[in-house]
Order: C-alpha cells, then sequence, then structure tokens
C-alpha cells in the first residue's frame, strides 16, 4: 500500500470518528467519550496529513515545518485551554474561529499566486487541460471571502465576549443596505474573476469581506451573542471546507461540512430558543429597533440579609433555584449544591430551572451543576419548569438577570420575546448579585422592584455560605424542623 492509500485510508477513518464524536457529544453522559473518539480522529488525521507532507515534500522539509508548526501550536493550545475559565470559554472559541478564517484566506491568496499568479506554471496547465480552472478561480474568491468574513468577525465577537468592546449593537445608518450591497458586489465579482481573474479583484474582495464581517458582528447586541458564536463557529467550518476544496484535502472539506452544518443547526436551535429570527440575527440584527437599553422605569428595591433568607427558605414547601453568569463567576456552584442537600435534608423540594443561553456558553450551568454533583433529575429546562413558578414558595436567582426579565414581555424592549424564567410568578424572589447593574444584554430588570422581590448583594459564594451557616445554627434551635435525608 502506498503512503497516498494509507493517508487516503486514515482520512476516511478520521472523518467516521468526527461524526462518532459529535454523536457522543450531544448527550451529556457520551459528552466524555465523543471527546476522546474527536481527540483520537485528530490525531489520526495529523499522522496522516505529515506522511503524505513527507512524501511530497522535496527533501522533507514540508513534514519538518508542518511537525514544528503543531508542535508549537499545541504547546499554545495546551496553555490556553489549562488556564481558560469557563467563563472565558467563548471568547477563546471566537479568537480560535479567527483563526480558521485567517488560513483559509491566506490559503485561497496562496491558491492565486500558485496557480493564476503562475499561469506558465504547471499547476495551472493541468487545470486547464482539465478544464478546471474556472472552478478553481471561484474555490479561490469563495474561501478568501467567507474566510475574511469569519476572520474580523470572530474578532469583533472576541472583542465584544471579553467585554474589550462595548456590547450595544453599532447602529449604522442604512445598515442593511451595506450589508446587501456588500453581498451584491460579492457576488458580480465572482463572476468577473471566473471570467478574467486579477489580482486587484481579489484585494477588493478580501477587504469588501473584512469590512462585512467587522460590521456584521459589531451590529449584533450582546444578546444575540449565543447565537453569533455558533454562526461564527459554522461560518469557520465553510470557510475550511472552501480551503479543503482548493488544498484538494478529503478530509477538510468532510469536517469543514461537519463543523459548518452543526453550527448552523446550533444556531438555529439557540434563535429558536430565543425566539429570534434566524435570518435577522445571520443578517446582523437586522430590523432590530435602535431602542436605548436600560431606559425602563425603576422604582425601589427591596433589601433582605443571608438571615432572613434563610428563614425564608426554612420557612419554604418548594424552592427553585435559577443560577445565571454570576454564579460561575462567583464559582457559587458548590455552596449552592451544598445548599440544596440542606434544603432537601429538611424535606423542601429544590429544582433548578435552566434558561438555554444562562451564563455564557450552551449548556454552562448544567456543566457548573453537574461538576457539584447536583442530582440531573431536579436540574429542569425553562420548558419544563416555566408552569411551576406559580406554585413554588421561593425562588433564588442566583447571579442571573437577562434569563429572568419581565421586560421580554414588553413588544418595545431590545429582548422582546426572548423566552424567559417566570420567576416573578413565585411566592417570594431572592436576588443574589452585587449591584444593580444590568445583565450582559444591557437591559434594566423590572424584576428587580416588584413587590415579592427582595435583592441580596454581594458575592454569591459569599452569600450561599452565609446562609449555610444561618440555616446550620436554625438547624440546632429551630424545634420544628424534622431531617428527612
Ligand atoms: P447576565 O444577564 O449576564 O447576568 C449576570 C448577573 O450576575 C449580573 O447581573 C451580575 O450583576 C451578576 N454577577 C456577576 N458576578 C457576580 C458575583 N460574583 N456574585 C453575584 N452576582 C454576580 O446572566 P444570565 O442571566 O445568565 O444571562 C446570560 C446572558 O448572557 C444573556 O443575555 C445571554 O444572551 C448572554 N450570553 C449567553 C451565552 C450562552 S450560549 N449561554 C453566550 C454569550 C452571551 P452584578 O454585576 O450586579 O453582580
Amino acid at each position: 500500500m502506498t503512503v497516498e492509500t494509507a493517508a487516503q485510508s486514515a482520512y476516511i477513518v478520521a472523518a467516521l470518528l468526527f461524526i462518532l464524536a459529535l454523536a457522543g457529544l450531544s448527550k451529556h453522559e457520551t459528552a466524555r467519550a465523543g471527546n476522546a473518539l474527536g481527540m483520537a480522529g485528530m490525531a489520526l488525521a495529523l499522522v496522516a496529513t505529515v506522511a503524505l507532507a513527507a512524501e511530497h515534500g522535496i527533501g522533507g522539509t514540508a513534514a519538518s515545518l508542518l511537525v514544528g508548526a503543531t508542535l508549537v501550536g499545541a504547546v499554545i493550545g495546551l496553555d490556553r485551554a489549562r488556564r481558560v475559565q469557563m467563563t472565558g470559554m467563548p471568547e477563546l472559541i471566537a479568537l480560535l474561529h479567527s483563526f480558521v478564517g485567517l488560513a483559509a484566506v491566506l490559503v485561497g491568496w496562496n491558491g492565486y499566486l500558485q496557480v493564476e499568479g503562475d499561469l506558465d506554471g504547471a499547476e495551472a496547465h493541468a487545470l486547464r487541460a482539465e478544464e478546471m480552472l474556472g472552478i478553481h478561480h471561484a474555490e479561490v474568491f469563495i474561501g478568501v471571502f467567507i474566510g475574511a468574513v469569519t476572520f474580523t468577525g470572530s474578532i469583533v465577537a472576541f472583542g465584544k465576549l471579553s467585554a474589550r468592546m462595548k456590547s450595544a449593537p453599532l447602529m449604522l445608518p442604512g445598515k442593511n443596505m451595506l450589508n446587501l450591497g456588500a453581498l451584491a458586489a460579492f457576488a458580480l465579482l465572482t463572476v468577473w474573476f471566473v471570467l478574467d481573474p486579477q489580482l486587484w479583484l481579489l484585494v477588493v474582495v478580501t477587504a469588501i469581506a473584512l469590512a462585512l464581517g467587522w460590521h456584521l458582528v459589531a451590529s449584533i447586541g450582546g444578546g444575540d451573542m449565543p447565537v453569533v458564536v455558533s454562526m461564527l463557529n459554522s461560518y469557520s467550518g465553510w470557510a475550511a471546507a472552501a480551503a479543503g476544496f482548493l488544498l484538494e484535502n478529503n478530509l477538510l472539506i468532510i469536517t469543514g461540512a461537519l463543523v459548518g452544518s452543526s453550527g448552523a443547526y446550533l444556531s438555529y436551535i439557540m434563535c429558536r430558543a430565543m425566539n429570534r429570527s434566524f435570518l435577522s440575527v445571520i443578517a446582523g440584527g437586522f430590523g432590530m429597533e435602535s431602542t436605548t437599553p436600560g431606559e425602563v422605569t425603576q422604582g425601589e428595591h427591596h433589601e433582605v440579609t443571608a438571615e432572613q433568607v434563610a428563614d425564608m427558605l426554612a420557612e419554604a414547601d418548594s424552592v427553585i433555584i435559577t443560577p445565571g453568569y454570576g454564579m460561575a463567576v462567583a464559582q457559587a456552584q458548590h455552596g449552592v449544591a451544598e445548599l440544596t442537600r440542606k434544603l432537601r435534608e429538611r424535606g423542601i423540594e429544590v429544582r433548578f430551572g435552566i434558561h438555554p443561553v444562562a451564563g455564557r456558553l450552551p449548556g454552562h450551568m448544567n456543566v457548573l451543576l453537574a461538576e457539584a454533583k447536583v442530582p440531573y433529575d431536579i436540574v429542569l429546562e425553562l420548558d419544563e419548569i416555566n408552569d411551576d413558578f406559580a406554585h413554588t414558595s421561593v425562588v433564588l436567582v442566583i447571579g442571573a438577570n437577562d434569563t429572568v426579565n419581565p421586560a421580554a414581555e414588553d413588544p418595545d424592549s431590545p429582548i422582546a420575546g426572548m423566552p424567559v424564567l417566570t420567576v416573578w410568578e413565585a411566592g417570594q424572589v431572592v436576588v443574589f448579585k452585587r449591584s444593580m447593574a444590568t445583565g450582559y444584554a444591557g437591559v434594566q430588570n423590572p424584576l428587580f422592584f416588584r413587590d415579592n422581590t427582595s435583592m441580596l448583594f454581594g458575592d454569591a459564594k459569599q452569600r450561599v455560605d452565609d446562609i449555610l451557616a444561618a440555616l446550620a445554627t436554625r438547624s440546632q434551635t429551630g424545634p420544628t424542623l424534622t431531617a428527612t435525608g
């Protein structure tokens, strides 16, 4: 068997492993196995690629360069992965997407310079002989365009997620026309380039795509950022697939298509969960009103102490905890799990209500609660728990804000129509946060000013520990409490 055949066979096995990895990652019970399969597939793909490079490279230079670059990348990647906080994961992912975009741009430019830039060269001759030159031109142009959009779009997403840029949407006049104009220009230039490839056309399309990627994501408000991250994931997949066509690498085409389509499907599911139109998010906030967020009537808020919350909980029949980003920042999940155990020991029903975009990445809260050993069966999705708030004694909103915001029911609000956990229907609501600041979407929350809402200010972990301490004293002295196990 030649190296070429062995490598192509390894690519097929790697592609199958990637498909199995995606299947494994769709359920938390099999996610670890899914990850392992994906890693095995990638290791196999890397070995096959190095072997191919050694076979075709001149004097092994290509293979040595590839191995060197892979080692440097692996060291940086391992270090970043070890140090990244769960809350910093989306911005790291956004940054990684920008690399895929940049790589696709470089592969496209290289494809042009290698073939069209050297029309007397052997590659151009071979392509012309096969009458494939037109297709090659289109591949270069489309690959560069998708790659450049992904590159700048991901950099803006990184900036917004890491708070280096403001999360409010950029509202340029006629922004939808700018986006549509850029797409129309791309379509026209593609035809031109296929018929008459010239370097300046490639320069122009690169510039248009860089500007479009920047503008698309800059126009999207903070509340829609989760969809943007998965959408850029999808774009990075298509960029990789385009690079795969140019490099005639089947595995890159398959992997790119898997990432592209699964990212697009995830974006669609998230849009449905947030009641956003897929097309309007993709078009960069198309149709979004320029309402200034945060201008919602305020009122008086009511403050409580951890001791008062402990009293409230000791008297409750049922409690629902709705965690959010603040629980992750405070790393309060272990205290919350301990509180859950203590309350359940007292015979109080405790459940969790998880919003699909609570935190900063899909499944963020589920991962934290699983890590703290909260039983899966009391962790419920929004649809499963929303009807139960009305029959619940106390809701603890721990570091969540946008996901419990009744302003979503106001048609003029920037988060209008987003499904939220209807915590205000419960008997009493306690909101754990450090100040009256707004959440990620920058929208004020009328929940804080409701009669049945109390604010427990301070770091969520500290406050949960205070409640645990207060409950411990009550269990020693409280005559009515019985442990049911
Ligand atoms: P947010 O609306 O971001 O609210 C989090 C709250 O936690 C803030 O109001 C903050 O108030 C509080 N907080 C922060 N640190 C805290 C600490 N140490 N102790 C106590 N409280 C603390 O969170 P959410 O309700 O989870 O909603 C998620 C938001 O992020 C949505 O807008 C969503 O669209 C967006 N988003 C989600 C994702 C995914 S996929 N989940 C990805 C990107 C963006 P203080 O500052 O006053 O403490």
